[in-house]
């Protein structure tokens, strides 16, 4: 079975690729590699980002390997956060912070358009992929709903009358831009193994 690493140590997105991935590819974690680094994000796109923590792991360990990296783009604020979407509130800010500072950004503002955008950068057997997901949405005048994480409580996906963070993860992980981004990897790979 082809074993792969995903550069994150979030168990919440390394859950939702296992379970794409349905036991066909063996996927592991930074911790599984016992990789303790900081790797600097400092690129200025989703794209970038991703192939920076792609390309370090792949140097310095040998492993394929992907990464991703997502931002919430709003449009009447010139797509911000956007790749900032981490530390929009400031370097060790809360999702709370960050969510307050955009619904302040917002107030007034008629278009309330935006998006998730995910990058995930894949290098495997010497080549380097790229795959998007995005899901279009607006965002709310104030925060609704406890599930997931992040800015859900203020993004409303497009054809439903409840935020992400009322939908609730299952359904969340069926149309969201990661689900997306992370669907396409999985075919990718999984037809590459066949
Ligand atoms: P990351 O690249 O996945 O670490 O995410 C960058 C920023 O976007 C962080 O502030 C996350 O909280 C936020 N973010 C990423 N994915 C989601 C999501 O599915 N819902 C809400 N916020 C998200």
């Amino acid at each position: 079975m082809k074993k792969i690493v995903f550069a994150t140590n979030n168990s919440h997105k390394l859950k939702e690729i296992r379970a794409i991935a349905n036991g066909k590819l063996e996927i592991l974690s930074l911790s599984d590699i016992e990789s303790y680094d900081e790797i600097e994000e400092n690129g200025s796109t989703l794209e970038e980002n991703a192939l920076i923590k792609a390309r370090f792991i792949k140097d310095k360990y040998g492993y394929d390997c992907f990464a991703d990296d997502t931002g919430l783009e709003v449009e009447a604020i010139g797509n911000a956060p956007g790749v900032y979407s981490a530390r929009y509130a400031g370097e060790h800010c809360s999702p709370q912070d960050n969510m307050e500072k955009l619904l302040r950004e917002m107030t007034g503002k008629l278009n309330r358009k935006a998006r998730f955008r995910t990058a995930i950068a894949l290098l495997c057997n010497g080549e380097q992929h790229l795959f998007e997901g995005e899901i279009n949405g607006r965002i709310i005048e104030e925060k609704r709903g406890s599930a997931g994480f992040g800015y859900d409580p203020v993004f409303q996906p497009d054809g439903y009358d409840q935020t992400f963070a009322e939908i609730g993860d299952e359904q969340k992980n069926k149309i969201s831009h990661r689900a997306l981004a992370m669907n396409k990897l999985a075919d990718f790979l999984l037809s590459e193994d066949e």
